[in-house]
């Protein structure tokens, strides 16, 4: 079968088998075409809390098809490709967060939507790189623990002065490869383009970018600006869907280390096989883990609502 063959395929078994498509911006352009929702992590959770349909197919990493379970434990949820984890939510667990939260007393623990369900349990309130900073300026304690990314926790702890944030050394390690040569680099290739980054970026990045955002953030950012050049400072793949959305502007990377594994190991066939029984995984979690888990991510979705 060719791309628009099994596009239809996939179509006309999304709609016998009442599945909703969730893609990640991450995605290669061809699952995107099949989604009924894409979007940054953040909008994926609010659309995935809203569907109606009785099963949802996550196209992203394991962490994105859990939050979608716990927001939604009586539809079945599966992620199209098993091996699709996230290296930064693997960082950390339970038992680590636990005995620093013991150390921590006072400090409430915010975690970044990239983690775990089973770590989720024990955290106050999620956030994601779009509500980040919104969210932690909402939380009353003035103490916060912001695991695991510390770079995204350095930009959020920069733009919310006031509050005391402690940082533990996790991360992105697709985004954190990223170095201000690659940077110097690229605005020589184009120094008339615009530098988009991904919070996840090292700190020395971030600061010489003209814009920070989620990845929803910078595909708007970009679609609608009047300039014509951008690098962007993320997952290839937000570059690729830019220059579909945009065909006049030009869109570079502002490295090839900007490859995520995890997130380019689901293919279409992969979809096509998990709406065809021969593939895929379902998301099971017990029921204490999502009471527990629910909790931190109804904190998110009203603070940042
Ligand atoms: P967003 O929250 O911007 O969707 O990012 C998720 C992610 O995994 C970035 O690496
Ligand atoms: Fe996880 Fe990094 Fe991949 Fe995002 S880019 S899914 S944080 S490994």
């Amino acid at each position: 079968m060719n791309i628009e063959q099994l596009q239809n395929k996939i179509t006309e078994l999304k709609k016998e088998n009442d599945v909703c498509i969730l893609a990640h911006s991450y995605q290669a352009h061809e699952i995107l075409e099949i989604a009924d929702f894409t979007g940054d992590s953040y909008k994926l959770s609010v659309d995935a809390s809203k569907v109606e349909n009785k099963n949802i197919l996550m196209c992203g990493v394991r962490f994105m098809a859990e939050t979608c379970k716990i927001l939604s434990p009586e539809k079945k949820v599966y992620l199209a490709q098993p091996i699709a984890g996230c290296s930064m939510a693997d960082q950390m667990d339970k038992q680590l967060i636990s005995q620093i939260k013991e150390m921590y007393p006072d400090y409430s623990v915010v975690a970044y939507i990239n983690t775990t369900a089973d770590l989720k349990t024990i955290c106050d309130v999620c956030v994601t790189s779009s509500s980040a900073v919104k969210i932690v300026n909402n939380i009353e304690n003035k103490n916060i623990l912001f695991i695991p990314d510390c770079n995204l926790g350095d930009y959020v702890a920069k733009q919310c002065p006031e509050k005391n944030i402690k940082l533990l050394s996790g991360g992105c390690p697709i985004h954190a490869c990223v170095n201000t040569d690659d940077v110097k680099k690229a605005k020589a290739l184009h120094p008339d383009a615009e530098l988009l980054v991904h919070p996840e970026c090292v700190p020395e990045v971030v600061a010489m970018a003209d814009y920070v955002g989620s990845t929803s953030g910078i595909m708007n950012y970009a679609i609608n600006s009047d300039k014509k050049d951008f690098i962007i400072g993320t997952e290839i793949s937000i570059a690729e869907h830019l220059q579909y959305k945009c065909p006049e502007k030009n869109f570079y990377f502002l490295s090839l280390k900007l490859i995520c594994p995890n997130m380019k190991s689901t293919t279409l066939a992969d979809v096509y096989n998990c709406l065809a029984g021969k593939g895929g995984e379902e998301i099971i979690l017990d029921d204490d883990t999502i009471k527990d888990a629910k909790k931190c991510i109804d904190e998110m979705i009203r603070l940042g609502g």
